[in-house]
């Protein structure tokens, strides 16, 4: 009997001739009982398992509880990999390969006879690359993050992963530990599965989603190795059969509305730098208009209630016992659109209506935050002319207004040559620029930009300069940094012009970056200013060089901004 003539793969599965045949014959190779091509909504597990992303290592084991959900409601579970990007590990950076992986997912998806898509994630990069692509093409899909890790131990305290890493140099130099020590701190980062445990990028992505509606509720904080995460895991799967049945695509739920209560939550929880780029990516894809000035005027007045590193003191296991992001949501109920419909079909209101806060050190209310105006700052100026960022919960409050000399490092080839040279003109007034980190530049972006002090500072005790550049921070690193500045010096934006010694002023409360150059002499050097040579000619990264779109439009690709849709064209054979 043929498949529901309304699912999707009913084009694959449903018919009774030769690619009917050919369809079902190959797949029975796996022992599937024919009632499993009889209408059952077939669900797509996208899985970013991989050993060389250590954040996502368990993620196969998700993949089979999931399957018990899918085949429980009457669907046909089919897991299938895509590139999976591994922080730690990948070189020069994943944020090259987040485009890539986008159309990887957004091209395994529609080329099979899918109805609805699971997407398992976890390290930073995974959540976004994979929701862009299924973004472009708009079938019903359910986000299962994969979790934090335990909270890190060393020493008889806790240690969050992502976060010591940033201190390593000045723990050595500075507050004389030795390798030993050092050693422990490795091996005590990171003692169970899952992603990082700080407030880091994957934390932020997994919040972002959870504040999109696209996880069921609670699912962010819950840690990789409790096992209430396979509960949701199989839950996750049991609800997206329905979600096919009641045709619950991404863009009735990605609606203008979600991405701006996603903006809210993620002030509140002191979220990653990473997710302005991120979500700028995620609306281009499902045709949001979104831009750089949203995340300022409707987050920069946003109290922080989340007390995580890097901006507070906790970690995600804490965050989990004391209620998750449910708590943070119904704190903010006044500041959100409730009505913003959700993966379960209620809205997020409703999701979110009682939770209990059991650690209001950990979550703080609404009248007593950890600090009121908590969001990510758009600054504009001379130097950024179609913007660049700060995170002020993670900066130093005596430089956030602040003029100073440029110290110029003209790629980071430079910068490592000559960071911890002794006489390197440089002081606690300096304002460190690095230019050729930015998307086109390095090229791909990486997390370079809270580049370490250099030593003889560190040793006078300086904890903090001010640092620009066209590149990303890690989300689980702080200090006063500007990011994300555009246009990028590669293509020739002003931070290329800025010299050694040209005075730079920084103003966050007015969201003012200044280059204290006349216009006339920047002109001069602009007509002076001869663009670095091309990276690669040939194979992605010249593609991508080619068509990455600046950090101020979420640097997608431009053919990929919009989508397909989920329909296969030129299907004659
Ligand atoms: Fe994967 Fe931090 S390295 S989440």
């Amino acid at each position: 009997m043929p498949a529901a003539k309304k699912l999707r793969s009913y084009d694959w599965f449903g018919k009774n001739d030769k690619m009917g045949f050919v369809h079902r014959s190959w797949l029975r190779n796996q022992g599937y009982p024919d009632d499993y091509f009889q209408g059952r909504p077939v669900i797509g597990i996208c899985n970013t398992w991989s050993e060389l992303t250590p954040c996502n290592g368990h993620l196969r084991e998700f993949a089979e509880v999931v399957k018990r959900g899918v085949a429980e409601a009457g669907g046909f579970p089919l897991e299938f990999p895509v590139t999976s990007l591994g922080e730690t590990i990948m070189r020069p950076t994943t944020m090259l390969f987040r485009n890539l992986a986008s159309m990887d997912t957004e091209e395994s998806i529609r080329a099979n006879p899918i109805d609805g898509v699971i997407l398992l994630t976890g390290c930073d990069k995974t959540t976004p690359s994979t929701l862009m692509g299924a973004c472009s093409v708009n079938l019903p899909t359910l986000i299962v993050p994969g979790g934090p890790m335990l909270n890190g131990r060393f020493k008889g305290s806790c240690l969050g992963s992502g976060s010591f890493n940033w201190m390593v140099k000045e723990k050595l130099l500075v507050d004389n530990y030795t390798e030993a020590d050092i050693l422990e701190a490795e091996i005590g980062a990171a003692r169970s599965q899952g992603h990082c445990m700080t407030m880091g990028t994957a934390s932020t992505m997994a919040c972002m989603v959870e504040a999109l509606g696209l996880t069921l509720p609670g699912a962010a904080a819950i840690p990789a190795v409790d096992s209430r995460k396979k509960v949701l895991a199989q839950l996750s799967g049991r609800r997206i059969v329905e979600m096919v049945k009641e045709d619950l695509t991404l863009s009735k739920i990605l609606t203008r509305q979600a991405f701006e209560n996603a903006i809210v939550v993620n002030s509140a929880i002191g979220g990653s730098t990473n997710f302005i780029i991120h979500l700028l990516a995620i609306a281009g894809r499902i045709g949001v208009n979104l831009t750089l000035e949203d995340f300022d005027r409707i987050g920069s007045n946003i109290p922080l209630l989340v007390n995580l590193k890097p901006s507070g003191e906790y970690l995600m296991e804490d965050f989990y016992y004391a209620g998750g992001l449910p708590v943070v949501i119904k704190a903010l109920q006044n500041l959100l659109h409730n009505d913003a419909i959700t993966v379960n079909g209620k809205t997020i209101g409703e999701n979110n209506s009682s939770p209990v806060c059991y650690n209001n050190d950990v979550i703080r209310d609404i009248a007593t935050p950890l600090q009121e105006n908590a969001g990510i700052a758009v600054l504009k100026g001379n130097l950024c002319q179609n913007g660049a960022i700060i995170k002020p919960s993670a900066a130093t409050d005596k430089l956030m207004q602040h003029k100073g000399p440029a110290v110029v490092f003209e790629t980071m080839e430079d910068y490592h040559a000559r960071i911890d040279d002794e006489d390197l003109e440089i002081d606690e007034n300096s304002i460190i620029v690095l230019k050729g980190v930015g998307p086109v530049g390095y090229p791909g972006m990486p997390e370079v930009g809270n580049v370490d002090l250099p030593e003889k500072l560190l040793k006078k005790g300086v904890k903090d300069l001010i640092r620009i550049s066209d590149g990303r921070m890690s989300g689980t690193a702080g200090g006063t940094v500007v990011l994300h500045v555009s246009p990028e010096s590669s293509v020739g934006g002003v931070l290329a012009l800025v010299k050694n010694g040209d005075i730079i002023e920084l103003d966050v409360a007015a969201r003012r970056l200044h280059l204290n150059v006349s216009e006339d002499e920047l002109e001069r050097r602009k007509l002076a200013w001869v663009a670095p040579e091309p990276v690669a000619d040939r194979g992605y990264v010249k593609f991508y060089i080619d068509h990455v779109q600046q950090a101020h439009l979420g640097a997608d690709i431009d053919i990929l901004r919009g989508g397909s849709g989920s329909k296969v064209t030129r299907d004659l054979h």
